[in-house]
């Protein structure tokens, strides 16, 4: 994609230089305790792993200073039954420092465009329930139907039995 200019930050795809600083921040935002995702876990690998799987759906906001200050995070899934393919939006996330001011929109729309190009016709999101600035986030985008699931959890530890 070519670089978005918004002033105080622009948009732009993620490098290989990005992705320390995209890993440290998603670090803050990703915190287990905060923004729990059972089936899936903010590590180095999710961002290496997709970088190197898929690097045209990693985008950045860089402010000025040259912070990243933003991601979004994203993967196609070809369907072989049908024709539709779906934009799995797998991260997005903002500093706090930077909430609030349009970034994340922009990071959205950035990477609707890219995913639209390759002929996505369906965007897919997830987030956990209680998180609802993310809820409200998505439905601001447009995004309806929200569909619930339950993920449950069975100790297998002897000692706990
Ligand atoms: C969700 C997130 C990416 C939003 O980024 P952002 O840059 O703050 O969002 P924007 O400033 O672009 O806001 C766009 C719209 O979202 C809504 N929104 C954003 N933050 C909100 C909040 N705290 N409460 C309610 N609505 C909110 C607003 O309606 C806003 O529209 P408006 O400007 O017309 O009022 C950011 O809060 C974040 O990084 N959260 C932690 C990580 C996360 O949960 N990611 C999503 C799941 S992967």
């Amino acid at each position: 994609m070519k670089k978005i200019d918004y002033g105080d930050y622009e948009i732009r795809t993620a490098g290989i230089d990005d992705l320390a600083a995209i890993f440290h921040l998603g670090e803050q935002l990703f915190r287990a305790d905060a923004v729990s995702n059972l089936y899936r876990t903010w590590d180095e690998y999710a961002v290496t792993s997709q970088f190197n799987a898929e690097p045209e759906f990693m985008l950045v906001a860089v402010a000025q200073d040259h912070t990243v200050v933003g991601f979004a995070i994203g993967s196609m899934i070809e369907k072989a039954a049908t024709t539709w393919n779906y934009g799995h939006l797998v991260w997005l996330g903002v500093q706090p420092d930077y909430a609030g001011k349009g970034v994340g929109s922009a990071l959205f729309d950035a990477f609707r465009d890219v995913i639209q190009e390759q002929g996505v016709r369906m965007m897919l999101v997830d987030t956990q329930a209680d998180n609802k600035t993310a809820i409200r986030f998505f439905e601001k985008k447009g995004f309806t139907n929200p569909i619930g699931h339950i993920y449950m959890t069975l100790n297998l530890d002897p000692n706990q039995a």
